[in-house]
């Protein structure tokens, strides 16, 4: 157990049912697209109201951002509620508050109702800075949350047991905040709505399409058809969107997450820099140990050449901050952000009014998923919701700011389309084991990766969503997109969307030298 690389401390601790792949037609009141904890959690808020709903997952239930989170129950989002306020308004920043604040309630809630043994734990959350420019953000930040109702309080050059290798200058502490194993508590939610009769989950399922109708219809990759009168797409990024073009407005970023055992561990408390620093958290292994949770290296997808460098940065600042007895689970996650900084949970578009989306929950999926379940639940059920103008996937932006983001990452995303294909590269490569080259086989652009037991893989190496260049991550041995964040295996298969084709793979030629 541990000192894996590419496998979630999630993952390796937790134990999980399986489900059977659907093999027939069906009809449901309600299909839901996608088995993390969005997914999970609007199908069981869904089956309370008394609706005969399925659960769609392409692969397993919990394998994708929710088995490789960090797993913090918190409103606290980084320097998000002042920013919110200046691009949204206190209306819209005031429903996001409240909505992620009921989130914590809600888990904690439901975790007891199902008896579910997930590690929920109550404590607190700080922001904190080691940068002395960044004290008046913090401030601000503590004065945003104090007007949205949430408890919270600022502190001057603060002592924290669990930093004190840091140097903080500033901080805000979020109190009654929590943390927990988010395997365990899906795989328990999962258990809770799964009976076998009008409620089921089945796993190896693909959705690939919806037709629109009176009932709507999921097609799925075999051809099987499931008529539901409601539709949740809640697949990370949206395999369906409609025409809605929600690949410009959601920027996929990456982060990494380091966990050890320390000299010295610390009590509790869950930390964030406000700058691009690091994550702290601690989880109780079953032997009694206490494991810190580290995360940073944020990056937007595809982008920088070495992603090994953030495995290796984490390790430089647990060195810093503790005294590392033993490193084990290394793992990296994707999430989604939005132009405005509010995710989107409501209708897709104004064509099908009974589709849903829930996606762009930023890196804060735990609440801000569960905020969304409930207010698509809420929306199916009385067709309102208090948060639906702030989650609404079709607002309009509201500021300059919001739109100049939204301008400026679409720009940069043209800018790669046109440049990769301009690109030059040889047509021959010495390509050694553990390394990957990109070379131009006859005018394709070709991806060559040789694994450790010398087996060369190749593919196509531009996506097949749009056409960007894509690039290797060293760290997970995966093809990854630049563009809206599509990876592939080295096989070319699917790992994220929005591109829903794998690439084409390429015999080995006579292109190594
Ligand atoms: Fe859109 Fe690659 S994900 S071009």
């Amino acid at each position: 157990m541990g000192n894996r690389q590419n496998v979630s401390l999630w993952m390796e601790t937790s134990t999980k049912k399986s489900y059977p792949k659907l093999q027939r037609h069906m009809s449901v009141d309600a299909a839901v697209i996608g088995g993390g904890l969005a997914g999970i959690t609007v199908a069981y808020l869904l089956k309370r109201q008394g609706l005969s709903t399925c659960v769609l997952e392409a692969r397993e239930i919990g394998g994708g951002v929710t088995g490789n989170t960090t797993a913090k129950i918190t409103a606290q989002h980084g320097l998000k509620l002042d920013s919110l306020i200046k691009k949204n308004g206190l209306k819209a920043a005031k429903q996001y508050a409240e909505v992620n604040s009921q989130a914590i309630g809600f888990m904690e809630k439901l975790a007891l109702s199902l008896n579910i043994d997930c590690d929920f734990k109550r404590t607190f959350s700080c922001i904190i800075t080691e940068d002395v420019a960044r004290t008046q953000d913090i401030l601000k930040e503590a004065e945003a949350a104090q007007r949205l109702g949430i408890e919270a309080e600022y502190y001057h050059r603060p002592s924290f047991e669990a930093t004190r290798n840091a140097d903080i200058k500033a901080a805000v502490k979020f109190f009654n905040q929590a943390q927990f194993h988010p395997l365990k508590y899906l795989y328990g939610v999962a258990e809770g709505f799964h009976d076998g009769t009008s409620c089921n989950i089945y796993e190896g399922t693909r959705a690939t399409d919806i037709e629109k109708g009176k009932v709507n219809k999921v097609i799925t990759e075999e051809g099987l058809v499931i008529s539901a009168k409601y539709v949740v797409v809640a697949t990370h990024f949206p395999f369906f969107d409609k025409r809605n073009l929600y690949f410009t407005k959601l920027y996929p970023e990456r982060s990494y997450v380091m966990s050890f055992i320390a000299e010295e561990g610390f009590s509790e408390g869950m930390y964030k820099t406000a700058e691009e620093g690091f994550s702290l958290r601690t989880h109780a292994l079953e032997d009694g140990r206490q494991l810190i949770l580290l995360a940073g290296g944020y990056h937007r997808t595809g982008s920088g050449c070495y992603m090994m460098k953030n495995y290796l940065d984490l390790e430089k600042t647990a060195q810093r901050l503790f005294t590392v007895k033993e490193s084990l689970w290394k793992w990296s996650a994707q999430d989604y952000s939005t132009p405005d900084g509010l995710p989107y949970a409501g209708q897709i578009a104004c064509a099908m009014p009974n589709v849903f989306v829930m996606t762009g929950f930023d890196k804060w999926g735990m609440t801000n998923s569960t905020a969304a379940a409930m207010v698509i639940s809420d929306f199916i059920s009385s067709g309102y919701s208090p948060y639906l103008a702030a989650y609404n996937p079709l607002r309009p932006l509201k500021s300059f700011a919001s739109f100049f983001t939204y301008l400026g990452k679409n720009i940069a995303t043209m800018g790669r389309l046109i440049g990769g294909r301009l690109s030059r590269l040889p047509s021959k490569a010495i390509v050694k084991k553990g390394e990957a080259r990109l070379i131009n086989m006859k005018g394709v652009r070709t991806g060559v990766y040789r694994d450790e037991e010398g087996k060369v893989h190749v593919v196509k190496a531009v996506c097949s969503h749009m056409g960007c260049q894509l690039k290797f991550n060293d760290a997970e041995k995966t093809w990854d997109c630049p563009c809206h964040g599509s990876r592939y295996d080295l096989e070319g298969k699917v790992i994220e969307a929005p591109t829903k084709k794998a690439l084409t793979r390429i015999e080995k030629g006579n292109f190594l030298d």
